[in-house]
């Protein structure tokens, strides 16, 4: 191939019209410059996040990508040249690049991850072993601190940072409910994941289901925020704690989104609501991968992927990350 392929943002997306926005375009593959480095991407990991960095909001997490030039995300690939000290031809690599048949990345220290290649599945990388997996430990250990015995709520529960919370604090020794969009998803967070309830919030009344959970809800680690969090707050046990680890519920509308109109259970039960980015944590990375590997390697985690072929599908696989048509990790396959 002497040609690379790459998704370029021409406008901040309208709701989920994906289509508008972005164009494929070709261009010469780029020859990496001093402290520069080029990767032949394997598989692209599709990230709801990624959705607040295409607003043109700056008061975000993560400022406004540019107009007019290639998305961006992370992806797992080889090492096809470098000019970085640390990084070598051959080595396969987790990195925020393009969206892309090849990556040309400049990274600092914490950003691109050389791999351990004795991981049988090396997608995991970007699922158990991936931010997804270093999201729900660090929001279940390092945020709310679970224990063992305690009960946990989860919504988007059959997503791929939903579906590692759940398992995470199963390991931990928590009850865990997960909360999810479809019979199909309940189904499979029963019998193959093996929590303790399951909530359509598409087909019932999820205020009154939390209500029948016993003793109330120590942890919410949520994923959603707008009515799914509403429902949660009477519902927390005294001492609570709510992690916001997103809200995609409001991402098609720019992330804006309004209070609860059950705050008063703030007070009421003396919770504890923190929002927190797993990018802040990124020198931690070794630690949680370390963690997640054993539980990974013991058989306590893992992460399905519903994986789409071709880098020209890429816009069908995002698209289902917002409109629930996945079951775990949405990955693109080059
Ligand atoms: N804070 C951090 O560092 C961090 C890091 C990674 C991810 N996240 C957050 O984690 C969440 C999940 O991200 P992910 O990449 O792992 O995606 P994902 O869970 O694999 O896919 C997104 C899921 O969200 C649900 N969803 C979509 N629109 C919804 C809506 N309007 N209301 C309720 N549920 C909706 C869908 O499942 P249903 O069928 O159940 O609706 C969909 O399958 C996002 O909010 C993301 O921003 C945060």
């Amino acid at each position: 191939m002497t040609t690379n392929r790459y998704w370029k943002l021409n406008r901040y997306p309208e709701g989920n019209d994906f289509a508008s926005a972005f164009s494929l375009e070709t261009s010469e593959i780029p020859t990496p410059r001093d402290g520069e480095v080029l990767i032949r991407n394997a598989y692209l990991s599709l990230d709801a996040g990624t959705r607040m960095w295409i607003t043109p909001r700056t008061d975000s997490y993560h400022p406004p990508l540019p107009t007019g030039g290639p998305m961006v995300g992370l992806g797992l690939g080889r090492v096809v040249a470098s000019r970085h000290a640390r990084v070598k031809e051959g080595q396969l690599v987790r990195c925020f690049g393009q969206w892309a048949d090849y990556s040309l990345v400049r990274p600092d220290d914490a950003s691109l991850h050389i791999l351990d290649e004795s991981v049988s599945d090396q997608r995991q990388y970007l699922g158990a072993l991936g931010l997804n997996g270093w999201t729900a430990l660090l929001g279940l250990r390092h945020v709310a601190d679970v224990q063992a015995g305690e009960t946990v709520l989860v919504s988007a529960a059959a997503g791929a940072t939903g579906l590692l919370a759940c398992q995470i604090a199963r390991t931990i020794g928590a009850r865990v409910h997960g909360i999810a969009g479809s019979d199909e998803k309940c189904t499979f967070l029963r019998d193959r994941i093996g929590i303790d309830g399951e909530i359509n919030y598409k087909t019932s009344d999820v205020a009154s289901e939390l209500g029948k959970i016993e003793g109330g809800i120590n942890v919410f680690f949520d994923n959603v925020g707008g009515s799914i969090l509403d429902a949660a707050f009477p519902h927390m046990a005294m001492h609570g704690r709510i992690v916001i680890c997103g809200i995609i519920a409001a991402y098609a509308s720019g992330g804006r989104t309004s209070g609860p109109s059950n705050f008063d259970q703030i007070l009421m039960k003396r919770l504890k609501v923190q929002g927190f980015m797993c990018t802040d944590f990124l020198e931690m990375g070794e630690d949680l991968t370390a963690q997640l590997r054993e539980w990974m390697d013991g058989g306590k985690i893992t992460m399905p992927f519903d994986e789409t072929r071709g880098l020209e599908n890429t816009l069908a696989a995002y698209s289902k990350l917002f409109t629930g048509r996945n079951i775990g990790k949405v990955i693109v396959r080059l």
